[in-house]
């Protein structure tokens, strides 16, 4: 199990322990007021922005603390609120020791984690109206949203439509812990100094504990604190929104705890401290690996959000306080407002406000400022084959005919860190991996890949030129003493790039040119792992916070955005491999933060062969999908341990539903590829397999919706039915994309049936066998093994491949199904995104994308043209020219068809003679519980082009 004493807690967490005290005096004393005031002398608006200075009070006799303030109103109705602390900025302090890092708070999070989106809002105006001590803007579409900026104390209320939706430093917790000097005292004045301070009012406010300002030890590790305290934290309401989303990673529930305490709550706070937490543990708000920290409030009619963008040591603690109805006061409503407490270690406040409404206003948002998903190679999302370690190339040329022997489709084979000759990176084992080019060779012929690990610590020994390169091109992250930085991982002792460095990112892309990285070629792609960074005897198992980065960054300020820094390097190395040569790169990385959806994919780290694993993996890769980072998935089969086989099966029958599907396994377990546990698990297990797929279709849709509106792939019910108060909180089913395919994997042993929650009126049907489930509330669906419980929502119409194929590349001609689901008005609607799966031409127009739609009224389907025409729509048009529509399921098909023999089709552009063709129809009548449904046999007609079929 964890081990809980590798990781702080809070209290063991100087700048936390501090923040709550603080917290807990403010709410202990009744007179508290914030000592933070804004000075109204000091305000200007211009283009959008507001800026001015927070004046923090002290004790008496001591100055005030000067805090620059921005205020910036943006085109898309996003606010961003930044603070940063002025003698800090000037680099008016004193480092205590010889420190060789920055004096200023970090302030280039927004380099790495934005984009764009940051345009100011040319409509953002002042109010006319003056109220004293108040300054209130109003921007956003039609200047619906507001903000109120209460001078003393400071605090801003973020109003939608009149209505308070967010609101600042309401509770007094804001709190920027200024720089100060250490005044040493001489040994012997020390004693009886507690008695003096007890008396003397403290300098801070009360509640302050300056035992962790200068250092702070924790498991053997001490770690100076050059620039001493230097904490940000904030309060933020959401008043009348009982759950809030996002934060990952942690393995928690979809709709956040609250963390101070009671039944079934948290004590601790949320923590976003990336870090290789070994056997991570349920139900917790512990650390994982990656940190998004950007939350989202949900209520019936409203979603609203926060990005607290910043890379240090976070905490968040959550509390939820209900108002019951007054009985008494007509109309006065029972709520819950969620309070939310900002804790960073450093570096400046800097937080973007959204006010929604929909859910779908916030992932374009935040997509926006932070990216979208990158579009992947078709490949990278059908099935992975991953385990540490597929032992020599023959190793893996064997699993690779033992997949096709099993006819089991695949479309990946993985090599961990054991490849390498002796842990170094870019190199192979010499006897075990004899002929690298061989194998890749052998998977290329179905168009299979191979993904190798790089990780980013580098071998400290003789002879490895990446090492010697690394250390005379000085590329390696640094000690305090500015020394580069030893440590001990897979390799032993190690330094770690420092992907901070634009001479480490240029250089880093020179290691992964097929004549470096030799036996690589196009089909090879890269795993980034360890990247939090992990060091085995570092504190927390990372790097020291007093390390620094290029530019003289400590550690302690960027520890976050570390593992993208290096996965982005990867990306950028994967494009420059061969002159000419430009596919899509795909990378995996351990480690994220917001930004590294577009240049990775994630998963969820090293999970044990549990069911409750298995169960917790749901909301987690949920989570990332309304967090921005949607390609996401967890290890299917669990890392530690050996599943048994019903595990094993239902993993599988999970695992399809991950966006990134991989198997994967310890080497301390048994070999479980598919077709490992035999009849009937191996048959089950490629049942589920053919399922993904036979969907890549809608999958494919599904991450080009992503890669351009920000929408999650997989989706929790909150995200597709907003105003379904009793489906907020579920998170074991997911819809896929906007399919209407609602999936509720069976993460329970002995289970065969699940309890499916539907949450409107709309007819679902069993994706196999057509029953039908109406009503909002949950329904029993059958799930014995063999059977994955699927069903489709009424009013889609989904894109599928239905011939079985060994990978997904040998797909990439196949004809198309379409499968009409009718919703309960009789129509449907759905669309299709298709390109090369590889290059970059779709940049260029070079893809199809249409809406096909069913009118029920007057009984036709029709494919429209969504796209819009490049230089390369006609070239790929070609290419696609002969990939037809083969089949057309209608499911719900009404009645009246009963008899009728064919149906009509058009094409656009088809010749005189064949612009009403014929095509064979079947109807079959609803049977039990099974709806009607029909079938319109090759209708010829091509997936790429306009045509209408007729079904009156
Ligand atoms: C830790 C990763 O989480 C795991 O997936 C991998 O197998 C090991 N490192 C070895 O590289």
């Amino acid at each position: 199990m964890v081990k809980h004493e590798n990781f702080k807690t809070c209290d063991q967490s100087g700048f936390c322990k501090r923040n709550r005290q603080f917290a807990d005096a403010a709410a202990a004393t009744s007179s508290w007021t914030s000592p933070y005031a804004l000075d109204p002398a000091s305000l200007k608006f211009k283009d959008g922005q507001l800026s001015g200075t927070i004046l923090k009070s002290l004790a008496e006799g001591q100055d005030q603390v000067v805090l620059p303030l921005t205020i910036t109103f943006l085109e898309s109705g996003v606010a961003r609120v930044s603070l940063d602390e002025e003698k800090r900025k000037k680099g008016d302090i004193v480092l205590r020791g010889d420190s060789k890092a920055r004096k200023e708070r970090y302030d280039e999070t927004a380099s790495w984690a934005l984009v764009g989106g940051l345009e100011p809002a040319k409509g953002a105006a002042l109010s006319e109206k003056v109220e004293t001590g108040y300054t209130k803007v109003y921007y956003g579409a039609g200047g619906k949203h507001e903000a109120v900026i209460r001078h003393s104390p400071f605090g801003i209320e973020f109003k939608r439509d009149g209505e308070s939706q967010i609101q600042f430093n309401e509770r007094g917790l804001l709190n920027m812990e200024h720089w100060r000097p250490k005044i040493e005292k001489p040994v012997d004045e020390k004693e009886g100094e507690e008695e003096k301070k007890e008396e003397e009012k403290p300098e801070e406010p009360k509640g302050e504990d300056e035992s962790t300002w200068w250092d702070e030890s924790f498991g053997g590790n001490t770690d100076s604190k050059p620039r001493g305290p230097e904490a940000v934290a904030l309060d933020i309401s959401f008043p009348g929104y009982e759950h809030v989303f996002g934060i990952p990673e942690h393995a928690t529930s979809l709709s956040l705890k609250t963390t101070r305490g009671g039944e079934g709550n948290y004590n601790e706070p949320y923590r976003l401290y990336n870090a290789d937490v070994f056997e991570y543990e349920m139900d917790s708000p512990m650390t994982l690996y990656g940190a998004i920290p950007f939350m989202q409030a949900h209520r019936k009619g409203s979603t609203v959000g926060v990005f607290w963008m910043n890379a240090a040591e976070t905490w968040i603690d959550i509390v939820k306080s209900k108002t019951t109805a007054n009985p008494l006061s007509l109309g006065t409503k029972g709520h819950t407002d969620t309070q939310t407490h900002w804790i960073s270690e450093s570096g400046i406040m800097d937080v973007f406000v959204f006010l929604g409404p929909t859910p779908q206003d916030l992932a374009r948002q935040y997509g926006e400022l932070t990216g979208f998903t990158a579009m992947p190679q078709s490949f990278a999302i059908a099935y992975h084959q991953c385990r540490w370690n597929y032992v020599t190339d023959q190793d893996v040329m064997d699993i690779d005919r033992k997949f096709d022997k099993h006819k089991i489709p695949y479309d990946v084979i993985w090599l961990d860190i054991e490849y390498t000759h002796e842990k170094k990176y870019f190199t192979w084992d010499p006897l075990a991996f004899v002929n690298p080019k061989k194998m890749h060779k052998q998977l290329n012929k179905r168009d299979r890949k191979l993904v190798a690990i790089i990780d980013p610590h580098i071998k400290n020994t003789e002879n490895y030129p990446v090492v010697e390169e690394l250390k005379k091109k000085d590329l390696a992250v640094k000690n305090k003493e500015g020394n580069q930085y030893e440590g001990w991982c897979w390799p032993g002792s190690s330094y770690w790039v420092d992907c901070f460095n634009p001479a480490a990112i240029a250089w880093w892309k020179t290691l992964f040119k097929y004549d470096s990285f030799k036996g690589t070629g196009p089909n090879t792609f890269i795993w980034n792992d360890m990247n939090e960074p992990s060091v085995f005897n570092g504190p927390e198992t990372t790097m020291p916070k007093d390390n620094i980065h290029h530019g003289g960054w400590e550690h302690r300020d960027v520890h976050n955005l570390n593992g993208m820094t290096f996965h982005n390097a990867t990306y950028e190395a994967m494009l420059e491999r061969k002159k000419g040569e430009i596919r899509r790169p795909f990378v995996l990385t351990r480690s994220f933060y917001s930004g590294s959806q577009r240049s990775a994919a994630m998963w969820t780290g090293d999970n044990l062969a549990e069911w409750s694993h298995l169960e917790a993996s749901l909301p987690m890769v949920l989570n990332q999908g309304i967090s921005g980072f949607p390609f996401a998935g967890a290890d299917v089969g669990g890392f530690f341990g050996n599943p048994s086989k019903e595990l094993l099966t239902r993993w599988y029958q999970a695992g399809i539903y991950y966006p990134f599907f991989r198997g994967h396994a310890h080497i301390d377990t048994r070999r479980r590829e598919p077709y490992v546990p035999g009849s009937p698990y191996t048959e089950i297990i490629t049942q589920a397999l053919r399922l993904r797929y036979q969907l890549l279709p809608a999958w494919y849709t599904a991450f080009h919706e992503a890669a351009t509106t920000g929408a999650p792939i997989i989706r929790p019910n909150f995200y597709i039915h907003p105003e379904d108060e009793n489906g907020f909180a579920v998170d074991d089913q997911l819809y896929v994309g906007s399919t209407g395919l609602l999936a509720k994997p069976v993460t329970k042993e002995s289970a065969d049936s699940v309890s499916v929650y539907i949450a409107d009126d709309q007819p679902y049907y069993d994706y196999f066998d057509y029953t039908v489930y109406k009503g909002a509330g949950h329904h029993t669906v059958p799930a014995p093994l063999e059977k994955i419980p699927l069903l489709m929502q009424g009013g889609h119409i989904i894109p599928r491949r239905d011939r079985p194929r060994r990978s997904s590349s040998l797909m990439k001609f196949d004809p198309f199904t379409l499968v009409v689901v009718l919703d309960k008005d009789g129509n449907a609607e759905g669309t299709i995104y298709v390109d090369d799966g590889e290059t970059f031409e779709y940049q260029q127009g070079g893809y199809i994308h249409r809406r096909f739609s069913f009118d029920g009224s007057k009984g036709f389907l029709t494919s429209v043209n969504i796209g819009t025409k490049g230089t390369k729509t006609d070239a790929y048009a070609k290419a696609m020219a002969k990939v037809r529509v083969e089949k057309v399921i209608v499911v719900g098909a009404p009645k009246e068809w009963k008899g009728k023999k064919e149906v009509v089709v058009s094409e656009e552009g088809a010749k005189e003679s064949a612009r009403r063709k014929k095509a064979g129809f079947e109807f079959h009548e609803a049977s039990g519980k099974s709806a009607a449904w029909a079938v319109v046999r090759d209708p010829k007609v091509a997936i790429g082009k306009g045509w209408r079929i007729d079904f009156s």
